[in-house]
């Protein structure tokens, strides 16, 4: 293919092409990039999901009891864990609990910074301490003193531990420990919010995960959607994602039952995702609960009122002045005075699906409409997002934008090269998920889902977002859906990256882009020489980038002999790109054979092959090169 690339025409881009998503699915918040190493620490739970010792167990001959004090921890925390020596503890023997952790914990030579709040006179001290689950041998402890003085009410301990050495696996736990001949009054002493974090990124306190914070910001993104997603509507009318019931201090979160078949600490609450945005530089899109759940219910127009009214406090929680009545507790409560930015507000989290068609109905006939003018009323700088897009049979009223999540085969992707290519001017679309989650040919939900992002997949959503930059005057950004997953407990396998308590296991998907750090601020036209040539079985995309440099971005599908490329900069560069000599940068992604592969946490086999190779113009000024069948490659000029 020869192609062309203009240097007239084309359209400014968005600055915010590419992002991510999140919400707790696959334990991503709990278990996943949220760094708390304390599975179950305050024995939060629902009618769906009831109060357990789940992950705990207990130390030497200790009695662990649930309990549901009178005097709980706080109202948002009502079971606690009751500890006593069993009978025939000898003198002097420690007792106590231990935790498993999100399927163990990751130890090694650093602080871990805990804390636990406790009920009961004792005097001694209490031990925490990281040991391994399958010798015992003791990583690191600290003595934590007592609580001699307060009998009834409940005290904080906070403690660093910090490990003489690091443990050779995850398979490790946390345990508090103390010998029971201290109780001073009754025979057991009550625990809760007991917690433990590895160092976080950015030291954040109640903060994230390293490794996979590090490996996010490798994607150059540029959003967060938040937060969901299912989690955002919830199952029921009642349990939907309260934003409210997310803020301030831990012991005062209640949690929530998850959608995704799990309780929820919200520990990862609206402000950590805000600190989240804040450490890398991330737009917040944030996503206000729109009166719908997952079964269908839906808020009444009587009462709409009060659902439109609880996003606008969230708002003014997030922006609005110190003087304000929200933005006056977040900065009371968070110390937080100076109000974040929110230019994003999406209503809802596709609305067009669950209930349908009377849920959708009610959408499309007044709830859509009673956050559009409220939100124009208060805040007219907003981009308001509907949850559904152009695409799922709704007319977006501008100036809001729509939002469109395709979850298609391969070849079902490739087919909307063009798709918006055909959007009106006025069809501004947010793609707030997007990924292959079928083989071609393969259809349905629970349970026929892939496993794992393959290679001619991921190649498949490259082209469908090549679709898209070449538009992306008309896209406000997209993202790929679900963002994580951990190893040990999922419900959706197709996500841009798997994660254990075991950092090693840390894997990026086939799906990983190579796109987003490739930013073109300008598109330019393209056109090919050769009339016998058409779209597919090469795509591509062309335009300027945040440097000045040209940027061609082309993915290969359906080939099955390598695709001849031949690309010529016409006149008017700001480089010489044209000229004989001028250099190059090719970077091309392969995979191999079996268009099926996958990227492996456990044998470590990464089967994307990326080959960088410099390219010099040849005599007429042509960059010549030869793209394999599956393969995704961007060229860039101009910056040498
Ligand atoms: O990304 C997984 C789920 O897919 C999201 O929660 C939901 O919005 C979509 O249906």
């Amino acid at each position: 293919a020869d192609l062309v690339i203009h240097s007239r025409g084309g359209n400014v881009t968005t600055s915010i092409m590419y992002g991510l998503m999140h919400e707790d699915i696959n334990n991503s918040g709990d278990g996943g990039i949220y760094a708390e190493l304390i599975s179950n620490r305050a024995f939060q739970g629902s009618a769906e999901f009831p109060s357990s010792l789940e992950s705990w167990s207990a130390v030497n001959n200790a009695t662990l009891t649930l309990k549901k004090l009178n005097t709980p921890l706080s109202a948002a925390l009502p079971n606690s864990l009751n500890v006593a020596a069993g009978t025939g503890t000898k003198k002097g023997a420690k007792v106590g609990f231990a935790n498993a952790g999100y399927w163990g914990m990751d130890v090694r030579v650093q602080n871990y910074t805990g804390s636990f709040f406790v009920r009961g006179g004792f005097e001694g001290a209490f031990t925490a301490s990281l040991q391994s689950a399958i010798t015992g041998e003791v990583f690191g402890s600290v003595e934590v003193p007592g609580t001699q003085s307060v009998k009834d009410g409940w005290v904080q301990r906070n403690f660093t531990l910090v490990p003489r050495r690091a443990a050779g696996s995850s398979n490790n736990t946390f345990a508090v420990t103390f010998d029971a001949a201290g109780i001073r009054e009754g025979s057991s002493l009550d625990f809760n919010l007991i917690s433990l974090f590895p160092p976080t990124y950015k030291n954040r306190p109640n903060g994230m995960r390293i490794d996979i914070m590090e490996a996010l910001a490798k994607l150059n993104p540029k959003f967060l959607r938040l937060p969901g997603g299912n989690m955002l509507e919830g199952n029921t009318i009642d349990t939907y994602w309260k934003w409210n019931e997310t803020i301030g201090p831990l012991k005062n979160r209640p949690g929530m039952a998850g959608v995704w078949k799990y309780q929820l600490t919200t520990g990862m609450g609206l402000v950590e995702y805000m600190h989240w945005c804040d450490d890398l530089n991330l737009e917040p899109i944030v996503a206000v609960w729109a009166g719908l759940s997952l079964d269908g219910a839906y808020t009444p127009q009587s009462e709409i009122h009060t659902v439109v009214q609880y996003a606008l406090d969230e708002l003014e929680f997030l922006t609005g002045a110190a003087t304000t009545k929200w933005g006056g507790v977040r900065a009371s409560i968070l110390g937080h005075d100076r109000p974040w930015r929110v230019k994003y507000v999406e209503i809802g989290n596709e609305d067009w699906l669950a209930g349908r068609p009377t849920a959708f109905d009610s959408y499309k006939q007044y709830r859509f409409q009673a956050f559009q003018s409220a939100f124009a009323n208060k805040y007219p700088d907003i981009q308001i997002i509907a949850s559904p897009s152009v695409f799922d049979n709704m007319v977006i009223p501008a100036p809001a934008a729509g939002d469109y999540h395709p979850y298609l085969t391969p070849d079902e992707f490739v087919a909307q090269f063009s798709r918006f290519d055909r959007l009106g001017a006025g069809n501004l679309t947010f793609i707030g998920e997007a990924a292959t989650v079928h083989a071609n040919g393969g259809k349905g939900w629970d349970g026929n889902l892939m496993p794992n992002p393959w290679w001619a997949g991921s190649v498949a959503e490259a082209i469908f977002l090549l679709g898209a930059e070449r538009n992306s005057d008309r896209i406000i950004g997209a993202t790929y859906a679900p963002g994580l997953r951990n190893l040990n407990r999922w419900q959706w396998g197709m996500t841009l990256m798997q994660h254990a308590a075991d950092p090693a296991l840390t894997t990026l998907s086939t799906s990983w882009y190579l796109l987003g750090n490739h930013v073109i601020t300008k598109t330019l036209p393209v056109s090919h020489s050769s009339k016998a040539f058409s779209i597919g079985p090469l795509y591509y995309v062309a335009g300027t980038g945040e440097k000045g440099t040209s940027i061609v971005k082309l993915a290969v599908y359906n080939a099955t002999e390598p695709v001849q490329v031949s690309l010529q900069f016409e006149a008017g560069y700001r480089h010489d790109a044209k000229a004989k000599g001028a250099r190059g940068t090719l970077t091309v992604l392969t995979g191999p054979k079996d268009p099926y592969a996958v990227n492996d946490p456990f044998t470590r086999v990464n089967v994307v092959n990326e080959t960088i190779s410099k390219l010099t113009a040849d005599e007429k000024g042509l960059f010549k090169f030869s793209l394999p069948p599956l393969s995704v490659a961007v060229f860039e000029t101009g910056g040498e």
